[in-house]
C-alpha cells in the first residue's frame, strides 16, 4: 500500500490558508503556490541517495557528501500542474520535465488526455508527477497509467490538497506510489470539488474565469 504524507510543516500550513482564501488575487495566489511547492519539493527529496567526495576547504582535505546523480523528472499535469514546476526546480535544477495534458469532463468528472510530451529516458528517472488539486483522483490515476504504460517504474506523486476519494483511489490503482500533500480535506461535494479545497486551482492560477 502507497503512504501519505502530509507535509504539514507551519510554513506550508500557513501559506496554504491564503492558498485557499478566496479573496487572495491571481498574483498572490500564484507566488504562494509557487512557494508551497518549492518547500514540499524540499521534503519529498529527503530520502535521495548520497555519496562520499573529498575536497579541499581553505583549511584541509575533508570528505563531504553530494548527491549521488539520481535523475529527477517533473511531470505536471496541465494545466494547473504547471504552477508547481518553477518552484520546485529551484531545489532541483538539474530535474527534466515531462508534461501531461489532461482535463475533467465537467458532466462525466471523467479525465480526458490531449497531449504528453516525456523525457526520453523515463525509465531510468524517478518521476514526481504534480498537480495542486487530488479531488476524484481521476486525472493522477490516468498520468499514472500513462507513465506506467510508457516505462516509468519510479513515480511519487505531489499535490497541494486531496480529497480522502483520490488518495483511495491513488492507492488502490498504485500501491506502488507514495503520495504527498499539503493538506488531506474533509470531502469532494456533488460537482467533485475539494471541500473545504481552494476552488478551481487553473482558474485561479491563471485568471480564467
Ligand atoms: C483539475 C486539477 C486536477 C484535476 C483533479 O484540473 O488540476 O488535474 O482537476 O480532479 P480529479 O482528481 O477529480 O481528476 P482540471 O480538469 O480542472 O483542468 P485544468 O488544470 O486544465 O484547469
Ligand atoms: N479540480 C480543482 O481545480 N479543484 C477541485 O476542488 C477539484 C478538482
Amino acid at each position: 500500500m502507497s503512504k501519505v504524507f502530509v507535509l504539514d510543516h507551519p510554513l506550508i500550513q500557513h501559506k496554504i490558508t491564503y492558498i485557499r482564501n478566496k479573496n487572495t488575487g491571481t498574483k498572490e495566489f500564484r507566488a504562494l503556490v509557487d512557494e508551497v511547492s518549492a518547500l514540499m519539493a524540499f521534503e519529498i527529496t529527503r530520502d535521495l541517495p548520497l555519496e562520499e567526495t573529498t575536497i579541499e576547504t581553505p583549511v584541509m582535505e575533508a570528505k563531504s557528501k553530494v548527491l549521488s546523480g539520481k535523475k529527477i523528472g517533473l511531470v505536471p499535469i496541465l494545466r494547473a500542474g504547471l504552477g508547481m514546476v518553477d518552484g520546485m526546480l529551484r531545489l532541483i535544477p538539474a530535474a527534466k520535465v515531462g508534461h501531461v495534458g489532461l482535463y475533467r469532463d465537467p458532466e462525466t468528472l471523467t479525465p480526458v488526455e490531449y497531449y504528453i510530451k516525456l523525457p526520453s529516458d523515463i525509465e531510468e528517472r524517478e518521476l514526481i508527477v504534480i498537480d495542486p488539486m487530488l479531488a476524484t483522483g481521476g486525472s493522477a490515476n490516468d498520468a499514472i497509467h500513462s507513465l506506467k504504460k510508457r516505462g516509468a517504474t519510479n513515480i511519487k506523486l505531489m499535490c497541494l490538497i486531496a480529497a480522502p476519494e483520490g488518495v483511495e483511489m491513488i492507492q488502490e490503482e498504485h500501491p506502488d506510489v507514495d503520495i504527498y500533500l499539503a493538506a488531506l480535506d474533509e470531502k469532494l461535494n456533488e460537482k467533485g470539488y475539494i471541500e473545504p479545497g481552494l476552488g478551481d486551482a487553473g482558474d485561479r492560477l491563471f485568471g480564467t474565469k
